[in-house]
């Protein structure tokens, strides 16, 4: 999909379809001028009532007099009360839902200031680069046959001269960011038996080879037993393929800029291992690896942005399942970091991998380190599938996230890290055990790895509603690179 940005009246566009929008009882100044040019065509279809300009309704008019474009959809925007980012977002979706449906191969968006309340023209153009490539989004490699090719190839975004120059940078961020959610979508995506451990390490090679602000390293589990990740490796114990600690790199600001790192929990598929989970639904065990995934979109973005700051990349990726060499309910580890583990649950393994990963980012120096994970279900009865849970050690950087979250609507909701749970995961045996029974589940796997996090300012995502979809929709949604992407963004100004 190319993007670009034209700055001419509407009704001298030369375009096969302009999309402009109209609120309900009122027209917009690009509607409007458009009216003017073809003597009333627009007003007439309103008092006619074909078209209400209801939120999210939607007209396509063809051929109008003194309009150069060929046809021109109508978008309805509602009340002004109504013009909020998300009702914002699904306009644009239903737009483009209409033009996918015609067969054209190029579009111009004339929308205004009137479209979304609150939100200047950067934020807008970048919306709709990053809600085009979602929704013309399909995930299509593991099928013999391509589906039909899409015909909209081409989407022009017409904005005032003196908004011109504010469009080009948001268009190319945009298309940053775009493709950085679809290549977590991508990653999410692919079944187990093809996105491995080692088939992530190679995606994050691969990466680092196309841009030379990247550089990646990737311990291979020799290393991680002379470092002492003990607890990571237990994950890895039951199966074949080898568990991949990978360090992916970017520079874009001088070395003595203490970096941002992300960390991405990386289960290819988590099966539970001996703790086995219930066979409904398993499938989705494939999207373990989200939080890598996000981590590895979020570095795509931040490399194609050029962001002027340091960043490390480091994911955890195991397979966990079970076997005769599997670790066992009741088997006692000893972390990185010395602190020795009961491991009551094998499915409470996405913990495991962290902690140590966790320890192993300190030698960086950390400005920041922010976690990112399918953490735990009890996330999903907490906060549903809208908002990903954040926890903190830091309210500065929680306040950052949940600044990030706002703007990009990448939603966050802060949990507590209360001391007063921590005793949920004192054991009889070992310095903590992996699980902290029901009770605030989300909250005790953060406690469990704040034990790791006591050197630097931390945070951790779980993502575990937010991460895919089930169901007829079901998919990766590249949820949390938006979010951190920003964040990053922000830490530029
Ligand atoms: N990957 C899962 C969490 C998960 C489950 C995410 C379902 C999304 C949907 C994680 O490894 C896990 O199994 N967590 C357990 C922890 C429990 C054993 C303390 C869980 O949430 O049930
Ligand atoms: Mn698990
Ligand atoms: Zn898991």
């Amino acid at each position: 999909m190319e993007f670009e940005i034209s700055s001419d009246v509407p009704q001298q566009l030369d375009s096969e379809c302009l999309v402009v929008a109209i609120g309900e009882g009122s027209l917009t100044a690009p509607a409007r001028a458009l009216d003017e040019a073809s003597q009333g065509a627009i007003s007439q279809v309103i008092e006619a009532g074909d078209i209400k300009g209801k939120k999210g309704q939607t007209m396509l008019l063809r051929g109008l007099p003194g309009v150069k474009a060929r046809r021109v959809l109508l978008l309805g925007l509602g009340t002004d009360e109504q013009r909020n980012d998300s009702n914002f977002q699904k306009g644009i979706k239903a737009a483009l839902t209409v033009l996918k449906s015609i067969n054209c191969t190029e579009a111009t968006f004339c929308l205004d200031d009137a479209a979304v309340n609150d939100r200047d023209c950067y934020w807008r153009t970048r919306q709709l680069v990053e809600q085009a490539v979602a929704e013309l989004y399909r995930f299509e490699q593991m099928k013999s046959k391509p589906g039909d090719p899409l015909s909209l190839a081409r989407v022009r975004i017409n904005l005032d001269e003196a908004d011109v120059e504010t469009g080009e940078v948001a268009i190319s961020e945009g298309a940053a960011l775009a493709n950085g959610v679809s290549t977590a979508r991508d990653l999410g995506n692919l079944p187990a038996n093809v996105c491995t451990p080692r088939y992530l390490a190679d995606q994050a090679r691969e990466l680092a080879e196309q841009h030379p602000s990247l550089s990646c390293q990737v311990l291979e589990e020799d290393e991680m037993r002379k470092l002492g990740m003990g607890s990571l490796l237990s994950v890895t114990a039951g199966t074949e393929e080898p568990a991949q600690l990978i360090v992916l790199e970017y520079r874009g600001a001088s070395e003595g800029d203490k970096p941002h790192v992300l960390v991405g929990k990386g289960i290819t598929f988590d099966s539970g291992g001996i703790s086995l989970k219930p066979g409904e639904a398993m499938d989705e065990m494939k999207y373990d690896m989200c939080g890598a995934a996000s981590v590895l979109g979020t570095m795509t973005a931040v490399a194609e942005m050029g962001l002027p700051l340091n960043v490390v990349a480091v994911i955890a990726a195991a397979e966990n399942l079970p076997s005769g060499h599997a670790t066992k309910p009741g088997d006692i580890v000893t972390s990185m970091s010395g602190q020795t583990i009961e491991i009551l649950n094998t499915d409470a393994e996405g913990r495991l991998v962290l902690c140590d990963a966790l320890t192993y980012v300190a030698r960086f120096n950390p400005a920041s380190v922010v976690d990112v994970a399918t953490l735990t279900g009890a996330c999903i009865l907490a906060l549903g599938h809208k908002a990903s849970g954040l926890l903190s050690n830091d309210d500065g950087l929680a306040g950052e996230l949940l600044d990030a979250a706002a703007y990009t609507t990448d939603k966050a909701w802060r949990l507590p890290l209360w001391d007063d749970y921590q005793e949920q995961l004192d054991s009889n045996f070992a310095d903590m055990q992996n699980i902290g029974g029901r009770p605030a589940g989300t909250i005790t796997a953060a406690c469990f790895l704040s034990r790791f996090t006591k050197e630097y300012r931390w945070a951790h995502l779980d993502i575990a509603g937010t991460a895919w979809q089930s169901g007829k929709q079901k998919g990766a949604t590249g949820r949390c690179v938006p979010l951190l992407t920003q964040y990053l963004i922000d830490r530029t100004a």
